[in-house]
């Protein structure tokens, strides 16, 4: 029967055998397949897997640096692009969903074959890295869309126009016979560290999807202040692992308020918490009144912009888990 540590034992020597002294370069995202994809492959071939973690400025508060960091302590050989700039820029003016998911695509593949030919040139003359590693895994193979990380966004873009010099590379995908629970297994086996294992899935474009309408870095600040603040709580209170994925939300609009004798006119943000299986179908979760009610207190006493929040009691069908 099937065993993580047999997978581990098998894919390394498989991937050794496969790869020998090649280099490969690697996208990373934070989320749990790319990260175990490129632990194992690193078990297999050391500092000639190179990884690239891209900040398009749309990830959870702090949450690049605190990747970079569990990255750069896992031994992986890895290097961060703050693109943060690049991305608002293409992103402002920008309202409409599938606008911005092609901008960011586009984007993302433009930043890694940048950082992609900045690995070729330090390398000594005569080598060459040929191959592109992704964390696909069995899923994604079936479907003939995937919806999780960069490696989705790189097949669903990867028909327009002329391809990037990386896309000319040779595909290693070590995780691709694996379900979900399966590459926690093999990530738990390979040592990584259970706070990435656990972690909700997120969308490769981030907050971008997140934030309904057009997008400034204002916006991105309040929402992740305010995100940052219900994770918290669900952590502290039991309920992250409890649930699928959870995110906040920023509306396009603004409400009245009051606060002090003041008159406030500031903006909405909904929360969202889903119980699935595999994203498909999904149920909103009835977290407790009492809990609701305390990261609603901090977020409006906190975050300065934000003056209602509202909770999503919506399924999937016929709601989606995101907003966009
Ligand atoms: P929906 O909103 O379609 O989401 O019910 C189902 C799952 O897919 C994620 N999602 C995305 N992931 N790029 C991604 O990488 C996307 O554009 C995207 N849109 C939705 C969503 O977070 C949920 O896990």
């Amino acid at each position: 029967s099937w065993t993580a540590d047999a997978f581990v034992e098998t894919a390394v020597s498989t991937l050794k055998e496969k790869l020998g002294n090649d280099h490969v370069i690697m996208a990373l995202s934070g989320g749990v397949d790319s990260t175990v994809a490129a632990v194992l492959l690193h078990q297999a071939i050391g500092k000639n897997l190179h990884c690239i973690f891209v900040d398009h400025g749309l990830l959870r508060k702090d949450e690049y640096e605190q990747v970079l960091e569990s990255y750069r302590h896992m031994g992986l050989n890895i290097k961060g692009v703050n693109a943060k700039e690049r991305f608002y820029q293409k992103l402002s003016g920008v309202s409409e969903p599938e606008h911005k998911r092609k901008i960011i695509g586009a984007a993302f593949i433009d930043e890694f074959d940048t950082a992609a030919h900045a690995v070729q040139s330090e390398l000594p003359a005569g080598i060459e890295v040929k191959w592109l590693g992704q964390g696909t895994i069995y899923p994604d193979v079936i479907e003939s869309v995937s919806v999780n990380g960069p490696s989705a966004t790189i097949k669903s873009h990867h028909n327009v126009g002329g391809l990037p010099d990386f896309m000319k590379l040779k595909v290693v995908e070590p995780l691709n016979t694996l379900f979900k629970d399966e590459v926690r297994k093999v990530g738990k086996a390979l040592g990584v560290a259970p706070n990435i294992l656990g972690r909700h899935p997120f969308p490769g474009p981030g907050l971008a999807i997140r934030i309904l309408g057009e997008i400034t870095p204002e916006k991105v600040r309040i929402l992740q202040e305010a995100d940052d603040i219900y994770i918290r709580n669900l952590r502290e209170s039991g309920w992250y692992d409890r649930v699928w994925q959870a995110g906040t939300i920023f509306l396009p609009v603004q409400s009245v308020g009051v606060m002090g004798d003041e008159r406030t006119y500031e903006h909405v943000v909904a929360l969202r918490a889903v119980g699935s299986l595999d994203g498909m179908t999904a149920d909103w979760i009835h977290l407790p009144y009492e809990l609701l009610a305390k990261i609603s207190n901090e977020i409006i006493n906190h975050v300065k912009g934000i003056n209602r929040v509202v909770y999503d009691i919506s399924s999937k069908p016929p709601a989606t888990i995101e907003w966009e």
